[in-house]
């Protein structure tokens, strides 16, 4: 199969691609190296033998995206392409909107056109909002969105769902809600490549451990969970990328009770406090991690971690690393990145 992915140099895309190509299908990157780097490809390129096509430019510009898909035979998209800072998405809603929902409306408009039959979009756990309890399982209500980033997740699945039943079959459509991605690929050659200052937990982790930050600042311990700190449930980026392959061999396969729009959850079913995570990276790599309390981030949940019993009983996937492993992981890449830079 030729499987599209949009944001293909980013950090999930980049190992979604690796793990396409090792399942034997062919990857297809398109990629506006807006927020990635084309030196992702070069990662992706070490680690398989060879360079994958890559197109790149906008999804939102319909012409680009028509573009594409005329010249490639194209049997499943994934799609990652999107903004993804949920502190800049409350401070310039209009980009994010204009970019996720945009881009959502512009491949699918194409898909249809060419026949596309699957088509795999990236959600988040956000779309629960502070959920009432945990584990979560999909059935939970999605809560109204606190940020324009989580509205664009919700929009998106709604437009998914919509699309799909209203294709009469011809187009199979899965969201996946992401619970925290983290780790990076066993090689060192490919991992997150944050720009500028990181939001999220584990690269700022890594960048302090190797000195290019001062110190890491806890945001909150007073909160109702054993240690104070909020809990998580951290995935590692390799288990989600194989989620995806699970979910496009799902979506292709010939089981006619197949549902045209499906949600599933991806995550380890662990919740992870803030404090264990910092405590296992010191353990595992040996280096420690200079750190404060501070306050709470606003728009923080307590404690999100996933009941990914649906994704395990009907597609058969289940999380295997660790987080130990997802932590050498990380702090292998941030190695390499260190002594490269
Ligand atoms: C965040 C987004 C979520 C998005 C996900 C993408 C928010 C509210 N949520 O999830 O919508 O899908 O990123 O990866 O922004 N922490 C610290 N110090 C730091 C950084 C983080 O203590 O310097 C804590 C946070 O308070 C949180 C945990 O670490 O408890 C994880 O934070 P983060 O990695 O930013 O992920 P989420 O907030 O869960």
């Amino acid at each position: 199969m030729n499987i599209l992915v949009t944001g293909g140099a980013g950090y999930i895309g980049s190992h979604t691609v690796v793990e396409i190509a090792k399942s034997g299908h062919t990857p297809i990157i398109v990629d506006d190296f807006r927020n990635s780097r084309e030196s992702a490809v070069d990662g992706i390129e070490s680690i398989l033998g060879y360079r994958p096509t890559v197109h790149a430019g906008d999804c939102t510009d319909p012409t680009f995206v028509e573009s594409v898909f005329s010249q490639e035979s194209i049997d499943g998209i994934i799609h990652f392409a999107a903004l993804k800072s949920v502190g800049e998405s409350v401070e310039r809603p209009l980009p994010y909107y204009q970019n996720n929902i945009g881009s959502l409306v512009a491949v699918l408009e194409a898909a249809l056109r060419h026949g596309t039959k699957a088509f795999v979009f990236s959600s988040s756990a956000t779309v629960y909002g502070e959920p009432d309890s945990n584990p979560i399982p999909e059935t939970a209500p999605r809560k109204q969105a606190t940020t324009p980033y989580g509205n664009t997740k919700q929009i998106g699945e709604d437009i998914l769902r919509d699309t799909a039943y209203a294709s009469n079959g011809l187009l199979r459509s899965v969201s996946l809600r992401y619970f925290n991605p983290i780790g990076a690929h066993e090689s060192g050659l490919i991992g997150e490549l944050p720009i500028g200052v990181p939001n999220n937990l584990v690269p700022y982790v890594t960048q302090t451990a190797a000195g290019l930050r001062e110190r890491l600042t806890i945001f909150g311990n007073d909160y109702p969970t054993p240690d104070g700190t909020c809990i998580r449930d951290y995935i590692h980026v390799v288990d989600l990328a194989k989620a995806h392959i699970t979910t496009l061999e799902y979506l292709f396969s010939e089981d006619v009770n197949k549902p045209a729009y499906d949600v599933y959850n991806v995550g380890t079913g662990n919740g992870t406090s803030v404090q264990e995570l910092i405590e296992t990276f010191e353990r595992e790599t040996g280096v420690k991690v200079p750190h404060t309390v501070g306050p709470r981030r606003a728009g923080d949940v307590v404690v999100c971690y996933a009941d990914p019993g649906k994704m395990n009983r009907e597609l058969e996937w289940k999380a295997e690393f660790t987080t130990s492993q997802a932590m050498i992981d990380s702090w292998r890449w941030q190695r390499n990145l260190w002594f490269t830079s």
